[in-house]
Parts: structure tokens; C-alpha cells; sequence
């Protein structure tokens, strides 16, 4: 089942979410309608805060972009992947800059600083503890999903400046006056 996602304004995506406790149908349900939607909203990562939950739960599919990332080399594990009740545990000094989009802030695009390579633990969707380190577009959607598990959201890594351009645009999200692609909900 698809999901409507919810857009700049609505309180979820600054509200912290909750570690999920026990793998179970509903959980499983859950991870399965947030790739439907991904899909359909043609997105490369989803976080459970922009389909209106609270768990502790984000999912990436790079399956779009896989040939690309191959020909520069990377090795793409099976797609899509979700991670569960995720944990960064080292994040690296060299920092890279990339343009970053959100499924709950459509048509906005920024340039933003994150570290180049993280390392994090995490459940997968058979609840098996993994951990992982990853680089380049894999580190940048990673850190982007885990930002939404506590409540950041890529505009805050923006410089005072460039949010203040963005001021109205995004009021106009607060007030409803989106046009996108897939379902949302607005505030
Ligand atoms: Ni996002």
C-alpha cells in the first residue's frame, strides 16, 4: 500500500522517534508499504517520521542509481535495505558536499557538508544485528535517514544565509502549497 508522505510543517518530522521493540507482521507490513512508497515517489531513501510513525525505522533503495555507482566502482549491496533502530558509531573527519532533495520538502534542492564515511550498527528486516560502513552515496542517504529519526531535517545543516533564503518557500509548504508527484499529507 502506498503511503501519503508528510511535508515541511507537520510536527512528526521534528519528533524523535522510538526504537522498535519486536520484529513482528505489522513491522514487516510497515517496511513493505515505505518501499512501495519510496517507489512511487521515485526517492532513493524513506524514514518512518514522513509516512506519519514513529518507529526507529529507515529504508534505502540506491536501485536507481545502481549503474552509476557501479561504474565508479562501488559494490551495491542487495537493494532495497532497511534499517532498523539504527546506531551511528564513528563518522569521519573528512567531511564531502553533495546537492540533497527530500520527499517532504518537494522541488527543494541545497548543497550540503556531511562527513564522507560512517560507520553504524543496526537491525536488518529479519531483525539480525548488522553493522556496516559505507561511503559516498550510500554514507550521504544514510546519515540524510538517520537525520529524520531525530527529528533534523537536511535544511538545518544549512548556513543561516541559505535558510533565510528558503524562508518563504518553506512557509509555503507550513501553509499547504505543494505540488508533488505522489500522495502527502500537509499540515
Ligand atoms: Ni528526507
Amino acid at each position: 500500500m502506498v503511503l501519503p508522505i508528510y511535508i515541511y510543517g507537520d510536527p512528526i518530522l521534528r519528533t524523535a522517534t522510538t526504537p522498535v521493540e519486536e520484529n513482528s507482521e505489522a513491522l514487516q507490513a510497515l517496511i513493505d508499504d515505505m518501499v512501495e512508497t519510496l517507489h512511487t515517489a521515485s526517492g532513493i531513501g524513506l524514514a518512518a517520521p514522513q509516512v506519519g510513525r514513529n518507529e526507529r525505522l529507515f529504508i534505502v533503495d540506491l536501485t536507481p542509481m545502481r549503474e552509476e555507482l557501479e561504474e565508479e566502482g562501488l559494490v551495491l549491496p542487495p537493494q532495497p535495505m532497511a534499517f532498523i533502530n539504527p546506531e551511528i558509531l564513528w563518522e569521519s573527519d573528512e567531511t564531502s558536499v553533495f546537492e540533497e532533495g527530500c520527499l517532504s520538502m518537494p522541488d527543494l534542492r541545497e548543497e550540503v557538508v556531511r562527513p564522507e564515511r560512517v560507520r553504524l550498527r543496526y537491525l536488518d528486516r529479519d531483525f539480525a544485528p548488522q553493522e556496516l560502513e559505507v561511503d559516498e552515496m550510500m554514507a550521504r542517504v544514510i546519515q540524510h535517514e538517520y537525520d529524520h529519526l531525530e527529528g533534523i531535517l537536511f535544511i538545518d545543516h544549512l548556513s543561516p544565509f541559505r535558510r533565510r533564503l528558503l524562508k518563504r518557500r518553506l512557509r509555503e509548504m507550513t501553509l499547504g502549497n505543494v505540488e508533488a508527484e505522489y500522495p502527502v499529507v500537509t499540515a
